[in-house]
Parts: C-alpha cells; sequence; structure tokens
C-alpha cells in the first residue's frame, strides 16, 4: 500500500514514476481518445474520502475534479459532522474510513496526526497540507516546471520570505531530484531546526541561505514564494512585515534572474505583500498552470496510491 505523506519518504524513482504518469494522464486529456478511455474508468468503483480541517478552494476541488474524471466518486467528510475527536478516537474512526472508503486525503493542523492516520488505517492516506509540508502542491510545482523548461535536476530554485510548509517540501524535493534551494529572507523566518537537520543529513549541497535578494535570485531558473502568514500562524508585527516587505517579489528583483527564470506560489496570495501585483501580469509568472496541474498530478497520486502503476 502506497502512502503519500512527504517527498523526502519516497523513493525518487517512484517520484519520477508519478511525474511521468502525470504526463500521460494530462495528454490523454488533451485529446488522445485512446488513452483517455482507458484512464477516464481507472478509478471506477473506489471512494475517495477528503477530510479538510482547514480552508482549501484548490486542493479540495483539483482532489474531487480528478477522481471523477477518474470514473471514482468522493465522499466530502465533514470535521463537524463526524464523532472524530467528539467522543470518537482516531483510531475507531480509521477502522470506520478503512471499511467504506479506498483512499483518503487529510489536511491537518498536525503532522503528527497525519502519521497517526497512516498508522492505524488500512487504506492509503495522501497528505494535503500540514503545518509542515505540503507534497502535492511542491509535486505539481516540479511538474509544471518540467513541462515547461525540461528536467529540473541541477536547477537553481530560490525562496523568498517565510521558511514554511511549502518550503519544507521544496527541500524535500531538492534532495530526492537533486536541484539547488536558496533561501532569502529574514533569519528570525529562516530555515527551523528540524529542515537545517534535515538537509545536513541528507544534502548540506543542494542548499544555501542569502540573506541579499538580489544575489540570491542571480542566475535563478524558479522563483517562489508564498503567504507570509500561513492557515495556523499568529498575525504578524509591523516590524516583521517591515523587514518581510525586502523580500517581496517583483518584476524588478526577477529581472536579475535568468532571462527565461519561471515564477510560482501556490495560491492563495496576498497580493501587493509578499508578492507585487503587477507579476500576475508577467509572462514568467506560471501560477494558472500551478493550479490546473494541480489536478494532474493528482489523478496520478491516486493512482499510484491505488497500486495501479
Ligand atoms: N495551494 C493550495 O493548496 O490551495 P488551497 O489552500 O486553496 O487548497
Ligand atoms: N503556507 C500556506 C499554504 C496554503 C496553500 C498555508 O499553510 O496556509
Amino acid at each position: 500500500m502506497n502512502n503519500f505523506l512527504n517527498l523526502n519518504e519516497i523513493a525518487p524513482k517512484k517520484l519520477e514514476a508519478i511525474l511521468e504518469d502525470a504526463t500521460k494522464v494530462k495528454k490523454a486529456t488533451r485529446g488522445d481518445a485512446a488513452l483517455n478511455e482507458c484512464y477516464s474508468s481507472c478509478l471506477n468503483n473506489t471512494i475517495t474520502g477528503l477530510l479538510f480541517e482547514k480552508l482549501s478552494t484548490r486542493t479540495r476541488l483539483s482532489f474531487e475534479a480528478a477522481v471523477l474524471k477518474l470514473g471514482g466518486q468522493v465522499s466530502n467528510l465533514r470535521k463537524d459532522e463526524i464523532h472524530l475527536g467528539q467522543g470518537e478516537t482516531l483510531q475507531d474512526t480509521c477502522a470506520m474510513f478503512s471499511l467504506f472508503l479506498d483512499v483518503l486525503v487529510l489536511r491537518l493542523y498536525e503532522e503528527e496526526k497525519l502519521y497517526e492516520f497512516a498508522r492505524h488505517s488500512k487504506i492509503p492516506i495522501i497528505n494535503g497540507l500540514t503545518n509542515e509540508s505540503h507534497p502535492c502542491q511542491v509535486l505539481t510545482d516540479i511538474f509544471t516546471f518540467q513541462e515547461i523548461k525540461g528536467s529540473i535536476t541541477g536547477k537553481k530554485v530560490v525562496w523568498f520570505g517565510v521558511a514554511n510548509n511549502v518550503f519544507q517540501s521544496f527541500l524535500h524535493a531538492a534532495v530526492a531530484l537533486k536541484f539547488h534551494i536558496v533561501f532569502s529572507g529574514p533569519a528570525k523566518f529562516g530555515p527551523s531546526k528540524k529542515m537545517l537537520e534535515f538537509i545536513q543529513k541528507n544534502n548540506s549541497n543542494i542548499f544555501t541561505i542569502e540573506p541579499n535578494p538580489i544575489v540570491a535570485v542571480e542566475n535563478a531558473d524558479l522563483v517562489v514564494t508564498d503567504k507570509w502568514v500561513s492557515m495556523h500562524d499568529n498575525k504578524l508585527s509591523k516590524s516583521d512585515l517591515d523587514d518581510l516587505g525586502n523580500f517581496r517579489v517583483t518584476n524588478e528583483l526577477i529581472s536579475f534572474a535568468k532571462a527565461d527564470v519561471l515564477f510560482m506560489h501556490c495560491l492563495p496570495a496576498d497580493k501587493g505583500q509578499e508578492v507585487s501585483l503587477d507579476i500576475f501580469e508577467d509572462k514568467r509568472c506560471v501560477t494558472l498552470k500551478e493550479a490546473e496541474n494541480r489536478m494532474h498530478l493528482q489523478k496520478a497520486i491516486l493512482r499510484w496510491c491505488l497500486g495501479l502503476f
């Protein structure tokens, strides 16, 4: 049984197989009728559960679309309508989910709870974001990069702002797929001890911290940022906002990168805060493509979790 929990726990060859499957699935939906027929029923007779403790627009919708387009069914589980945490244990809840569902997508606060689900479930678990990670998003970003530019191996990715959950999944991906990642932001918002230990243990050559944003962005192939305040974070003080303002991604900042650099943001964005408004009009900005590709990549994740390749 394949769980999709974190990118550092899935062998690079398997990540590559998921990326390859996503390419085939996307091609199939773009006019290859024979191929499309083979995919459009591959989740027949399966039910995918979606349980989200936090808000979501893209992840929930793209998983629903992915499942329905592959011939499966979706069960949307509302946390305020089930007994979990209000009179029933996680273990007992997992036993019920395992009876009636085939795969479960979770968006949770605590990463530990994700692993508890995985320990007690007899069905595959997919991490749809925790406070610490967002692997579906980051594998989609890699897919989107490779679709436009070819292999990400050896490329330079620069992350601006706050070293958050999406950033941590980028670190995992950098080790697995061998690209270089630079963090540029105020020291206070830099990588956690856990992230630094992960890099140290795995491959410290793939990671650099560069406090000067213009130096950081030189020669970048991909520039990425995210909201400074994630769903689980507290509000920032005025002085923190001012410090972070030096790392706002603007058209001017990315003009110091490679001419064909791409800009990504997982969305939702605080336009004008971590990223200037004008960048969304720029051809280097591929945020809509990232969002569209969530569905294609997640089709491949579902297929992999269900043992279809
Ligand atoms: N990028 C992303 O995961 O968006 P949602 O929070 O809308 O799912
Ligand atoms: N870092 C953001 C990502 C949202 C998709 C958050 O966790 O809120």
